[in-house]
């Protein structure tokens, strides 16, 4: 039997079109559920929207509609963005659609039986941008530190979760790792949150009415954060749904660093609370900054994923957005960059060794290799940069799994200029076989290893091998037929 795999991606806020940061955990996520599916494993994995609470409600009336009306178009912005970044998500969950109100419904009533929930008020700050209660020690110079804005002073009647009674047996697990959070600094961060104490938090607002009404208790509107994690399990069609019992726990989510309290603390104390199992992995990445600074409307440095698809194209991009830096970093992106960027790792790189290498293989033998055995040197470098681009991708490491692949790309270049096929060629040295084959089975080694981040276009390149072995690239007047798979372009 096949191993399952299910992974997650944050539901994003249905306030606006997504931007680049929205798109690096999906793309993230997609690539890895790629990855997932070539090992050979059953993968589950879901995309959606965060379409409740006050911010939402706040974003439709400023654009004079009522919510559902704005929710449902900012939804298919998100579907034509992942569409466009060929995100092969198997559902997209929206928390206004029926299955998610109904799974909600579910869970809210079996935390409202463990007397893990308490009436109280609540009197302190709360940031509507992230939905988050803040207490003053977390503000920075009086504003939320996440969006630079001053939060709101609120005090109503909320109904808080016993979240305190959970933290020993949360951190026992995140310290015996059956709850991995990675990487590393994130996991502490979290062990020092549950060391300082952290309140009871509250699940309920009184004063939001955008929202799945809260069971049995007239008045309150389930809190956004609640019912937005649960959509983890409702994607699955929680409770009774066979492809809950199939997947769940999951066994990755990934998350950005604004969220890990959430994900880490929160989530789990509620699973426990009606005694579900517990995710397996949390990923953390970290956040983008444009030139040096926060990516915002104001300082209109937004950076839309469609610009990009429509300047690079869909895989181009993928490359583009993962290969900047470690995702587990915080990063700077240079737009201006990636031009030179595609240039020399996708045309000159990538691009230009694989047209080297089939335009010879054709050239000098029509497409037809000999069966020989492969070089030694190789081989060898083929057996490393696999041991060490599978370590990477099992642990999540997407910029280093790319970076062994470049390294071995570099590594066939050289041999390429080391062997000089076309001096053995022109002096009918049989060593040129042997060359060849070395070369293309090192290419077609490059092809699995991208294949989960640049899928179109590894696939052109199976294509054009497959007619190439046939001896069907070459036209009858001579010409071949080209492997331009990423054509130069002009830098900024
Ligand atoms: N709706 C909640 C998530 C609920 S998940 C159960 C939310 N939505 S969000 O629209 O604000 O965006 C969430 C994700 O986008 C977070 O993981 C956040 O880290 C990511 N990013 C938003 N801006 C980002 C950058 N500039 N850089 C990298 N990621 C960023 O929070």
């Amino acid at each position: 039997m096949k191993n399952k795999f299910y992974l997650t991606t944050p539901i994003y806020y249905a306030i606006s079109k997504p931007h680049i940061g929205h798109a690096f955990a999906t793309l993230y996520a997609d690539i890895i559920a790629r990855y997932q599916k070539l090992q050979n494993r059953k993968v589950f994995f879901t995309a959606g929207a965060d379409e409740h609470g006050s911010i939402v409600e706040k974003k439709a009336r400023q654009a004079n509609k009522n919510p559902q009306e704005f929710v449902d178009e900012i939804a298919l912005l998100y579907l034509k963005a992942w569409r466009a970044l060929e995100i092969q998500y198997d559902v997209f969950i929206r928390t206004t659609s029926k299955q998610h109100k109904k799974g909600v419904l579910n869970f809210i009533e079996q935390l409202y039986r463990t007397n893990d929930i308490y009436p109280g008020l609540y009197e302190g700050l709360y940031c509507i941008n992230c939905e988050n209660f803040l207490t003053e020690k977390e503000l920075v110079n009086g504003l939320c530190p996440d969006h630079l804005k001053p939060p709101q002073k609120i005090k109503e009647k909320n109904y808080f979760f016993r979240l305190q009674k959970y933290l020993p047996l949360i951190k026992e697990k995140i310290l015996n790792q059956e709850l991995k959070i990675i990487p590393k600094s994130r996991r502490n961060e979290i062990l020092n949150i549950i060391e300082n104490g952290i309140p009871d938090f509250s699940i309920s607002r009184e004063k939001v009415k955008w929202g799945i009404p809260f069971p049995y208790i007239d008045g309150q509107t389930i809190y956004v954060w609640v019912e937005a994690l649960i959509n983890y399990l409702t994607a699955l069609g929680f409770p009774n749904n066979k492809r809950f019992k199939e997947f769940w726990p999951s066994d990755l989510h990934i998350i950005g660093a604004d969220i890990n309290k959430f994900h880490s603390i929160f989530w789990p104390a509620l699973l426990l609370s009606i005694g579900t199992a517990l995710p397996k992995t949390i990923f953390v990445h970290g956040f983008f900054t444009i030139n040096g600074q926060k990516m915002s409307k104001t300082l209109g440095n937004i950076i839309d994923p469609m610009t990009l698809v429509s300047k690079f194209g869909a895989d181009a991009t993928r490359y583009l957005l993962v290969s900047q830096f470690p995702a587990s970093e915080h990063g700077d992106i240079k737009e201006s960059d990636f031009s030179l960027k595609y240039n020399t790792d996708l045309a000159n790189g990538i691009g230009n060794l694989l047209e080297r290498i089939t335009t010879m293989i054709i050239d000098y033998k029509n497409g037809f290799l000999k069966k020989t055995n492969f070089d030694k040197n190789i081989i060898d470098s083929v057996q490393k940069t696999e041991k060490d681009y599978f370590k990477h991708m099992e642990n999540y490491e997407l910029f280093y799994s790319l970076q062994d692949v470049f390294l071995f790309i570099k590594t066939l270049d050289q041999y390429i200029e080391l062997q000089k096929p076309w001096v053995l060629n022109k002096n009918q040295d049989t060593r040129i076989d042997k060359v060849l084959a070395t070369l293309l089975w090192g290419a077609e080694k490059i092809i699995s290893w991208l294949e989960p981040f640049i899928p179109s276009k590894t696939l052109i390149v199976k294509n054009y091998l497959f007619k190439m072995k046939k001896g069907k690239l070459k036209l009858s007047d001579g010409k071949r037929v080209r492997l331009n798979l990423f054509p130069r372009i002009k830098e900024e």
